[in-house]
């Protein structure tokens, strides 16, 4: 039996967020603060606002809140939603559902469209839901939902809502960045992100952006149910000075300046590319492997994959197996823990980290029982970069 080699500094997180990071970012971050109401800093910050406006095609500002990923989702609801509206939140996993609680607490007329975990949402859906509904001003969608490897089909889904005259929330926290998000093309109203998925940063940071129609309701929403989230207050202090309404997380913006730089290096064609081509190594493998994929065909994430934990294996064993190799994966969430286990394949990813994290599972598969033969998943990956390549 060989001993346990790695610790919690050089795991490698294969987690969906955080992820691993470029060193220019660290070093970035290493720098001496500086005052952030200086010329020096605003630079950096509106440097920061325009770099980021091509990750999303959108000719719209952009906001760095400081708070994590949840904030940009609570600031859609209390900008966008007063006590009488009438909004769908469109749910298909944990994430879908912590929009539609954070939504109760500010509308009585909140419903949902609910599917099962690993299920798409289709188009039919909304149309239906919202012929049910037809006062319905907002409604709420997870583009790439973490908690199980879903991608639903935001841009078909945006046009259903537009027909309909409503304004579309979407939470891109693992789509931007890593896959295709055209903000303006889409006509998403309100767009939100987060710090540590495919921008490649600790967590610590909402990127929120918003259209005019988004603006223009905002102003008729009551500006008494939130303060810290207040986005017209961002808007107007960013049209002047420029300038933020509290500190902002200086030192993250310093990571976010060198980490957009980065982006923006590759190129977000190719970024997208490599996103989708690593998601498809890692598919192939599991699938070569017998493994069953938890995400429906067709709605299958580019940037986390959720797959069944074969009935033979114990997947907390099977996780801490691929720790004790050296991987961090991320298990089920609510109930589809001890079902499922999930593999973030953002920002740093590539063919090198793909291969190794497909073996440490293929590996771990194994060591827990798994009814398979030890090298296929790995050669399926490595024949899908072979072509690509
Ligand atoms: C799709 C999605 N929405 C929301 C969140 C919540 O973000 P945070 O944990 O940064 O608040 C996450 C985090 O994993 C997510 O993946």
């Amino acid at each position: 039996m060989m001993s346990e080699f790695y610790d919690t500094l050089t795991q490698f997180l294969a987690i969906p967020g955080p992820v691993e990071m470029h060193p220019k970012v660290y070093e970035a971050m290493n720098h001496h603060l500086y005052g952030h109401r200086t010329e020096h800093f605003r630079q950096i910050y509106l440097d920061c606002v325009e770099k980021f406006k091509p990750t999303i095609n959108t000719s719209q500002d952009v906001y760095f809140l400081a708070g994590s990923g949840s904030l940009g989702l609570h600031a859609a609801i209390t900008n966008l939603v007063s006590p009488n509206d009438t909004v769908i939140n469109l749910v298909n996993g944990k994430f879908g559902e912590r929009v539609e609680k954070i939504t109760s607490r500010f509308t009585k007329n909140s419903h949902s469209v609910k599917v099962d975990y690993g299920q798409g949402i289709t188009p039919e859906m909304v149309k239906e839901a919202l012929d049910a509904h037809p006062d319905t001003s907002l409604v709420t969608i997870t583009h790439n939902e973490t908690s199980t490897g879903v991608l639903n089909p935001l841009p078909e889904i945006s046009k259903i809502v537009h027909d309909h005259g409503a304004l579309l929330m979407a939470d891109c926290i693992t789509s931007a960045g890593g896959d295709l998000v055209e903000m303006d093309k889409w006509k998403i109203d309100f767009f939100v992100s987060g710090s540590q998925k495919c921008y490649g940063l600790p967590p610590g940071l909402a990127f929120i952006a918003f259209s005019e129609t988004a603006t223009e309701k905002m102003k008729q929403v009551s500006r008494n149910q939130d303060f810290y989230s207040d986005m017209l207050m961002y808007k107007d202090k960013l049209s002047k000075a420029p300038d933020t309404p509290f500190t902002p997380a200086v030192g993250l913006i310093y990571g976010l300046q060198a980490s957009l730089e980065l982006i923006l290096e590759e190129g977000m064609e190719n970024r997208i590319k490599r996103h989708r081509l690593m998601g498809q190594a890692y598919r192939s493998a599991l699938e070569a492997l017998g493994i069953q994929l938890f995400a429906q065909e067709g709605f299958r994430s580019n940037t986390v994959t959720s797959a069944v934990v074969p009935e033979s294996v114990d997947a907390k064993k099977m996780i801490d197996t691929c720790k004790k190799f050296g991987i961090l994966v991320a298990s089920g969430q609510g109930t589809m823990k001890g079902k499922i286990w999930r593999v973030g394949h953002m920002n740093m990813v590539g063919p090198r980290e793909i291969l190794m994290i497909t073996s440490v599972v293929e590996l771990a598969l194994k060591q827990c029982g798994a009814n398979i033969n030890l090298g296929d998943g790995t050669r399926a990956a490595l024949e899908t970069l072979n072509k690509a390549y």
